[in-house]
């Protein structure tokens, strides 16, 4: 069984790729490299001893999608991965994230000529701040607060709408929670374009010494420290999700449009994973309380029973593994830097 992994190459991608190669499949990854390192590869190698087949392409490209698919006719399933993150720069510019989230989809779609099994990325930023806590799959969509939420949120309309009139689409949506850590190996991690936004990589960044004091926005919510709370789920696991939602497709049991929420269903402060970084690690970090981020919601944890149940999987590291995968990969890094 082949799978195709858009934007493998990145973060969660290439720890899924792993956990695929693990599971048996084989893998096609198509990536334009537009935030990731083609070094990634040789990594996979290292921890799998298998290197996947690569394909640099721009989903974008109508024409180079069709002929890839012209040429990979032999794919069982698609996890697509492929597309811009950065809820900062979606304000900026939404042209870009419009143009690049739904172009490399529709083309997707297009070239597999809606018959395909696939896996779509997308987040619990599409729940924004939820009424009612740990939020099911049922739970209202809210208005985005960004052009990236608004593309996650129209890209499961476009995939639900089109499953309702082709019966040989077959689509899990998983909503991931917060993803941090990296593989035991650190030979794959998170490569953060820049300053980061996300909270772990900048605790990271500030503890080896690339950063000053963490800023920590906000601590007047209505949670019991202050600080604004978050399901985060270790890398690994949600790329074992991924190949769980495979299998499900491949069982043909379900609907042919599933939501799954991927997280642990706990919520954690900010300052408690402060906290959780100094006890795993034994670094000190220095961060000063800010003022609120524009944009950010008071607390999400997910409500995960649909996914433990239907897709038999379950979050299994903890806090600490998260902290310390992360902190022992920038340590990597800083020896080897991509
Ligand atoms: P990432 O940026 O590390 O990986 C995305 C990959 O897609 C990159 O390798 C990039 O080069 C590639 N890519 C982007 N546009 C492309 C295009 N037009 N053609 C070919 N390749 C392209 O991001 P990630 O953190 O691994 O996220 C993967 C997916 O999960 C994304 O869809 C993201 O929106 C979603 N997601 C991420 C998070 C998170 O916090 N990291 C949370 C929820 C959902
Ligand atoms: C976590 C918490 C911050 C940095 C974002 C996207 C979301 C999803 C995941 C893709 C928040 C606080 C952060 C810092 C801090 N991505 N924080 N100081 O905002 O939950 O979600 O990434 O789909 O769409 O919005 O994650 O890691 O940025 O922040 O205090 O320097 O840490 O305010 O409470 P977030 P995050």
């Amino acid at each position: 069984m082949k799978i195709l992994v858009t934007g493998g190459t990145g973060y969660i991608g290439s720890h899924t790729v792993v956990e695929l190669f693990n599971a048996g499949y084989e893998v096609v990854i198509v990536d334009d490299l537009s935030n990731s390192d083609i070094k990634i590869l040789e990594q996979i190698e290292k921890i799998t001893g298998k290197k996947p087949d690569f394909v640099k392409l721009d989903l974008c490209n109508e024409k180079e999608v069709n002929d890839f698919a012209a040429q990979h006719k032999d794919i069982s399933g698609i996890i697509h991965f492929a597309a811009f993150k950065a809820v900062g720069e979606s304000v900026q510019e939404p042209l870009k994230y419009y143009r690049n989230n739904f172009y490399s989809l529709i083309n997707l779609l297009t070239a597999y000529n809606s018959k395909v099994k696939l896996v779509f990325s997308s987040s619990c930023t599409v729940y924004g701040q939820p009424d009612v806590l740990p939020v099911t799959e049922q739970a209202a969509v809210k208005k985005a607060e960004s052009p990236y939420g608004n593309t996650k949120q129209i890209a499961e309309e476009i995939l639900q709408e089109t499953c309702a009139v082709k019966a040989e689409l077959e689509v899990i949506v998983l909503r991931y929670f917060n993803p941090v850590g990296a593989h035991h190996t650190a030979l794959i991690g998170e490569l953060p374009n820049g300053i980061p936004q996300n909270l772990v990589p900048f605790i990271t960044q500030s503890a080896i010494g690339k950063r000053n004091s963490i800023t920590v926005y906000g601590d007047d919510y209505n949670t019991p420290d202050g600080s604004a709370i978050r399901d985060y789920i270790h890398v690994v696991d949600l790329a074992k999700a991924h190949v769980a939602a495979i299998k499900r497709l491949e069982s043909k049991l379900g609907d042919n449009y599933e939501v799954f929420n991927i997280g642990t269903g706990k919520g954690s402060s900010v300052l408690e994973i402060i906290n959780a970084f100094e006890q795993s690690t034994g670094e000190k970090l220095k961060y000063t309380i800010g003022k609120r981020r524009e944009g950010d919601i008071e607390q999400t944890f997910g409500d995960v029973a649909k996914a433990n149940k239907i897709l038999g999987w379950k979050a299994e590291l903890d806090i600490n593994e998260m902290m310390n995968s992360a902190w022992k990969w920038e340590k990597y890094l800083k020896d080897n830097p991509f």
